[in-house]
């Protein structure tokens, strides 16, 4: 079996619905990353900031590929198909990606601006900020996992799922 957590990005791009919740567990990773980096923002400065400089690398790169996956490759083959309270559910998803593409430009603006070394008020700023993002992206991905796939293996075609894995490769220029 696959371990997803060592496994390349590219390794599910040929099943597209897999692909969405191993993206989820890299994101996951570097949630728990911007969470244990608050503390040490003040103790270990220079150590704190390369490791955020990683993490803003990957939502900036992987993370942005990941959102334009759901909405421009499978929201738009599902939306025909979708019951009214799924169409809902899909709004919703959409909504929180605006909210926490917010609060994620918030974090990084904020981090850009931190004085070094940075003061106590900055680094509570920093926690609040990594909280609020946390808090939204983990409940965003609970539940994308657990409705998500079910309806998209219901509505999409092979011949949908081999475009969206042409697409998704297109996008990491693969
Ligand atoms: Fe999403
Ligand atoms: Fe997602």
């Amino acid at each position: 079996m696959i371990n997803i957590r060592s496994a390349p990005p590219s390794a599910t791009l040929d099943t597209p619905i897999d692909h969405l919740g191993a993206c989820h567990r890299r994101i996951e990773e570097r949630l728990q990353t911007l969470e244990r980096v608050g503390p040490h923002l003040l103790d270990r400065t220079a150590e704190a900031l390369t490791a955020l400089q990683a993490v803003f690398w990957f939502f900036d790169s992987s993370g942005a590929t990941h959102t334009a996956d759901e909405e421009e490759s499978f929201f738009p083959r599902l939306a025909a198909n979708l019951t009214p309270e799924e169409q809902q559910f899909l709004y919703e998803l959409e909504r929180e990606h605006a909210q926490a593409d917010a609060i994620y430009d918030s974090l990084k603006t904020h981090v850009a601006q931190l004085t070094n070394p940075p003061t106590p008020a900055e680094v509570t700023r920093y926690n609040d900020l990594a909280a609020e993002l946390c808090t939204l992206y983990r409940k965003h991905i609970k539940s994308e996992d657990a409705r998500f796939p079910a309806i998209a293996a219901r509505i999409l075609t092979p011949a949908d799922l081999d475009a969206i894995s042409q697409e998704m490769k297109h996008r990491r220029n693969l």
